[in-house]
């Protein structure tokens, strides 16, 4: 169960991660692009939690400050009760590496290309100093784990295909037993025909441990099939989040512009074409604190979202309030 925004709710109090006006900038400022822009959100213990949005939206930001890639400037990040220093010393980074691993869209830039798969393998297991002395052995486990032959074991990461690469990037984030995976669009560059297999396999892990997920993608079914919650994110704030029901009924108008402009969407394929001028006032779009993130591209955009930023909060969709959270003075 996951909760977003400041909530009573229990999950609060049994949440993994924690993320409270959490927020990221790169340079400082008029010009400082508001990565992460106070963001609050949970996830639970085994909660897969979807993060989707355009690029740019600052998703891999969000991602790279829970696994303490980039620190958190403003607000917080509580891993298990425990908040995440600002910046993190190497002994802070390989302790964190040892509850929060990432799944990168390049495997290969994740390795090192000198090292065979075992020690690629092997690896985070030294670092983090786990399993000591049965490193090798729990490697050629976690090759037949991800279906490759243990031949492979002496093989460099350039001898693999793209599938097989992520694969192994896959087996070096579970092998030492993280409570939280990240994993940032890690289907987008393989080919089609080995996407679901690979994505098959994360769920198959997912499931089998139990170890909770933030699945940042671009495509919107990957996440449905994959996700308990969804969480869409826009100029580095979340606009929207809600459960399964959220991709088929999405209420914020960001969400719904995204969905129509996805494969199969009433406008597919229109996304930059239709919303070009849009597009371009986009790039004059106020300092994010000013209003709505949203309001040079929105149609339904009235005076009050100029000026105030709509918080995110409990709304009705279809009548029905099913946890969905909002950011939009629409639906006030
Ligand atoms: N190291 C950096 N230095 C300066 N700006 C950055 C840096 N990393 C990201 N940004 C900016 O922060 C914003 C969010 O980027 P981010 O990579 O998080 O987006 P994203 O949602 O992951 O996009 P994509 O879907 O293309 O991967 C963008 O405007 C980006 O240009
Ligand atoms: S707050 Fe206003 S501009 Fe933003 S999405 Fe809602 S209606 Fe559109
Ligand atoms: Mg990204």
């Amino acid at each position: 169960m996951l909760a977003l925004g400041p909530s009573k709710d229990k999950s609060i109090v049994t949440a993994l991660l924690t993320l409270n006006q959490a927020s990221c900038h790169f340079g400082r400022g008029a010009s400082a692009v508001k990565a992460v822009d106070r963001v609050s959100l949970t996830v639970a213990p085994g909660e897969v939690l979807g993060l989707v949005g355009e690029s740019g939206s600052g998703k891999s930001t969000l991602g790279r400050l829970v696994a303490g890639l980039l620190g958190c400037e403003h607000g917080d990040i509580t891993l298990a009760g425990e908040r995440l220093p600002k910046r993190f010393s190497s002994r802070d980074f390989r302790r964190h590496a040892s509850r929060v691993q990432m799944v990168f869209q390049d495997a290969y830039s994740a390795m090192n290309p000198r090292m065979t798969l075992i020690d690629c393998l092997v690896e985070p297991l030294k670092l983090q100093g786990k399993f000591r002395g049965q490193e090798s052995a729990l490697a050629l486990e976690w090759l037949d784990r991800i279906g490759l032959p243990r031949r492979f074991a002496q093989r460099y990461p350039h001898e693999l295909s793209g599938g097989q690469r992520q694969r192994v990037g896959i087996a070096r984030a579970f092998i030492s037993g993280p409570q939280l995976v990240i994993c940032d669009e890690p289907v987008s560059a393989l080919d089609v025909s080995v996407q679901a297999q690979v994505v098959n396999l994360l769920h198959e892990l997912q499931q089998e441990t139990g170890v909770a997920m933030i699945f940042i993608a671009h495509d919107l079914a990957v996440v449905s099939h994959l996700a308990d919650r969804t969480a869409v994110m826009y100029h580095g704030r979340i606009v929207e989040t809600g459960g399964r029901d959220l991709l088929r009924s999405p209420g914020h108008p960001y969400t719904q512009a995204l969905i129509a402009a996805s494969p199969g969407g009433e406008s597919e394929g229109e996304w930059l074409e239709g919303e070009g001028e849009a597009l371009e006032a986009n790039s004059l779009m106020p300092p994010a604190d000013q209003g709505c993130a949203y309001n040079l591209r929105c149609k339904w955009v009235v005076e009050r979202c100029r000026t105030e930023r709509p918080r995110l909060a409990e709304k009705e969709i279809q009548d029905k309030k099913n946890g969905r959270l909002i950011a939009c003075h629409l639906l006030d």
